[in-house]
């Protein structure tokens, strides 16, 4: 069952966060939450397939085995809500497990409407599902899917694929602390996080030799040309991705090759970049799990299960408001 709602999303926010991020006077930066327009997308997909990339087929391996012992501590009925609707696919497993026992409705949360298109697309087929896409910033359509679930529905929020670990780790808490405050007691949160492991094998999943990751990393500049009319040239920068030790997460940047001059008309903007100078683009953290259990208890949540990949160091955790 599809209702789909168009929003337009506005480039404002977008020629904001550009303009911001570009005019500062030390470290530039870009968010990589706009790192996903259509072809950011794609690439990303092709980027979940790579086999140096082994995050997603993780998530993947754990929905996919333990999707029923993850809903069961769940009281029916259960409303979902998914903050990013990444391409449904994960989220087929713990779809099909609950309406096993009663229809569901599914909120996909997620700023872009065409990867919600995408995403109600791959979820049509389950007839016992009632999906309905939500245009929003992931707190404002949370808000809006609490305050309209029935008072005898318990609200379940996925938030997969490690997301949270592009978030600074002070950040993250205070987000997870506001989707709490949405909650209600005995509400849950399936959270996946990226764990901790070697680092030349995390460096090569953000750096992999078929260059789909610098690619995707590259398309941001892109993005500024098309929306922004900007001249950014693409030959003159190249991805660059370490590891920030005693932050625990790998970083990817932008590094200019030159010293150059970029005009970006829709931002009002001339930036300056010197040859070397970078612009950080995204921060990914990794966790342990007994530190994701923290964190939830300093959020207000209880970590009641946790299921770990071993081929790819992954954690799925169930988090419970207190
Ligand atoms: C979406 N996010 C969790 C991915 C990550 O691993 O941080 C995005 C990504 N960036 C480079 N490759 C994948």
């Amino acid at each position: 069952m599809l209702t789909h709602e168009v929003t337009t999303i506005s480039t404002t926010d977008f020629a904001e966060d550009v303009r911001v991020g570009l005019e500062r006077d030390g470290q530039k930066e870009l968010l990589p939450k706009y790192f996903y327009d259509d072809v950011g997308f794609a690439l990303f997909e092709v980027i979940s397939q790579l086999p140096e990339y082994g995050l997603t087929r993780a998530d993947e391996r754990l929905l996919c085995r333990y999707a029923a012992e993850m809903i069961d501590g769940f009281p029916s009925p259960v409303v979902v809500a998914e903050l990013g609707s990444g391409s449904g696919k994960k989220t087929r497993w713990i779809l099909e497990a609950l309406c096993r026992r009663q229809p569901t409705s599914y909120f996909p949360i997620e700023i872009s409407a065409s990867a919600l298109a995408r995403c109600q697309q791959e979820l049509a087929d389950l007839e016992s599902v009632r999906i309905e896409g939500l245009p929003r910033e992931y707190l404002d359509g949370l808000l809006e899917v609490a305050a309209r679930r029935r008072p005898d529905q318990r609200l379940l929020v996925l938030f997969l694929g490690s997301t949270i670990g592009n978030f600074d780790r002070s950040a993250g808490e205070r987000f997870l602390k506001e989707i709490r405050d949405i909650l209600e007691p005995g509400d849950g949160l399936l959270l996946g996080t990226d764990l901790e492991k070697p680092v030349d094998r995390l460096l090569l999943a953000y750096d992999d030799p078929l260059g789909v990751t610098a690619a995707f990393n590259l398309n941001l500049l892109a993005r500024i040309n098309r929306e922004l009319n900007a001249n950014f040239d693409l030959t003159q920068f190249e991805h660059f991705v370490r590891y920030n030790y005693p932050e625990r997460r790998v970083e990817m940047h932008l590094r200019s090759t030159t010293d150059q001059r970029v005009r970006i008309p829709g931002a009002d903007l001339t930036v300056r970049l010197r040859k070397d100078e970078t612009i950080w683009t995204e921060s990914s953290h990794k966790f342990t799990t007994r530190e994701v259990a923290e964190i939830a208890r300093r959020t207000g949540f209880h970590c009641t299960a946790q299921w770990v990949d071993k081929e790819w160091p992954f954690a799925e955790s169930l988090l419970l408001a207190g």
